[in-house]
């Protein structure tokens, strides 16, 4: 078993430390007992959605058993409808059928959306119980499982409802990817590239380099993407933990074009990681016609995208987006806009991004019609 372990640090009012470590390599997830075991948790109640509970939520619950942990396995159906406050509420119930108590530790087996559900119903059950983060996803390897954020959807619109949640630790098994559907794997590199852009011009270049090692799930390069992507985030949060200082802000790259993509899709259309793709692509444009960066920076992005199997425009997407305006109305409902005027995160290099306010939305216009 090969790991790497990221310390996330913390601290805050709370006198207990509530800094933690990601954990990242093949195997990890058998880790996971003594760990939990090591925290004094007694018994542990594992969440996992219904496409993983047999194959890696299993091998969680074996290891928390053999570590002597009481534990107690909750399936909730796949896909994003399940962070919902129907879900949160049946949670909540077979919590307390099962008289889950601050002993309990609660495990989140799966991608960002058992994450985002279990981290929410773990921060609100009896105001709030150890949580542990086993991200199955690359999206959620990446992104989802660290730094806190958890939440259930509304119809009124994605993660509305949520809480700060800080797990106590994060185990990012590698070998779990092997059984990710291409899309869904494909569609998280996109994530990983906007690290590069945003934070770091030699893992963009290594990116470059290694693209074809990462889209066969070479596991030295699977390991490399988790490691240098969840150390940037980790980077991020532990400067910006409650998204105040306008740093956090900066992992927003790409996304408010592709909030809008994604709104106007209408919801399952476009994977988030797609929406994202063709997001950077359309903000790198946005900053080359403001002239914040070299116009080689455009070509160099489209390229790594397109090596790494993603797309640059809606058409490589067989979407057809709506016309620009209707897409500009959507930004400007955006909660990321400030005062109605268009703010976007734009990059001046690789490595390098600025969060940038008061845009022209005719100029925005013309990229999107571009
Ligand atoms: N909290 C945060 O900071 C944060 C950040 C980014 C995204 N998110 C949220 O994350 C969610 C998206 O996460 P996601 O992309 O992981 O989606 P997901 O959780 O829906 O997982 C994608 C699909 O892959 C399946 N799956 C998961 N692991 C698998 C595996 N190892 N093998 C085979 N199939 C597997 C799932 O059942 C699902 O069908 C969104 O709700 C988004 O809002 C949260
Ligand atoms: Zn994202």
């Amino acid at each position: 078993m090969s790991r790497r372990t990221i310390r996330l640090r913390l601290d805050g009012a709370a006198a207990a430390d509530r800094s933690y470590a990601i954990v990242i390599g093949r195997g990890v997830i058998d880790a996971l007992g003594s760990s939990c075991g090591g925290a004094a948790a007694r018994r542990a109640v594992v969440v996992a959605d219904a496409a993983v509970a047999p194959t890696h939520a299993a091998r969680a619950v074996a290891s928390l058993t053999g570590a002597g942990i009481e534990t107690t396995l909750l399936v909730v159906p796949a896909g994003e409808a399940s962070k919902s406050a129907t879900h949160a509420t049946r949670l909540w119930s077979d919590f307390a059928r099962l008289a889950v108590d601050r002993h309990t530790h609660v495990v989140a087996v799966g991608g960002g959306v058992v994450g985002d559900l279990t981290g929410f119903v773990a921060a609100t059950f009896a105001r709030g119980l150890p949580l542990w983060q086993v991200p199955t996803t690359l999206v959620a390897q990446v992104d989802s499982a660290i730094g806190g954020k958890t939440g259930i959807n509304l119809e009124a619109g994605k993660n509305l409802v949520g809480a700060f949640w800080q797990p106590r630790g994060v185990f990012a098994d590698i070998d779990t990817l092997a059984t990710l559907p291409d899309r869904e794997f494909t569609s998280g590199l996109a994530e990983v590239l906007k690290y590069g852009v945003i934070l770091d011009a030699e893992f963009f270049a290594w990116l470059e380099e290694h693209a074809a090692a990462v889209r066969r799930r070479e596991p030295a390069a699977l390991e490399h993407i988790v490691e240098r992507s969840a150390a940037l985030k980790a980077h991020v949060v532990e400067r910006d933990e409650h998204e105040t200082t306008g740093l956090r802000a900066i992992l927003n790259y790409g996304h408010t074009f592709a909030h809008a993509f994604e709104t106007a899709a209408g919801y399952g259309t476009l994977l988030h990681g797609e929406a994202v793709a063709i997001g950077m692509a359309a903000a790198a444009r946005l900053a080359a016609a403001l002239g914040r960066v070299e116009p080689d920076f455009v070509a160099r992005q489209d390229s790594l995208l397109r090596a790494l199997g993603l797309p640059v425009t809606a058409a490589h997407l067989s979407w057809t987006p709506p016309a620009a305006d209707d897409l500009l109305a959507i930004m400007g409902r955006d909660k990321k806009t400030l005062n109605g005027q268009l703010r976007f995160v734009l990059p001046t290099r690789i490595g390098h991004v600025e969060l940038v306010d008061g845009i022209d939305a005719a100029l925005v216009r013309r990229v999107l019609e571009s």
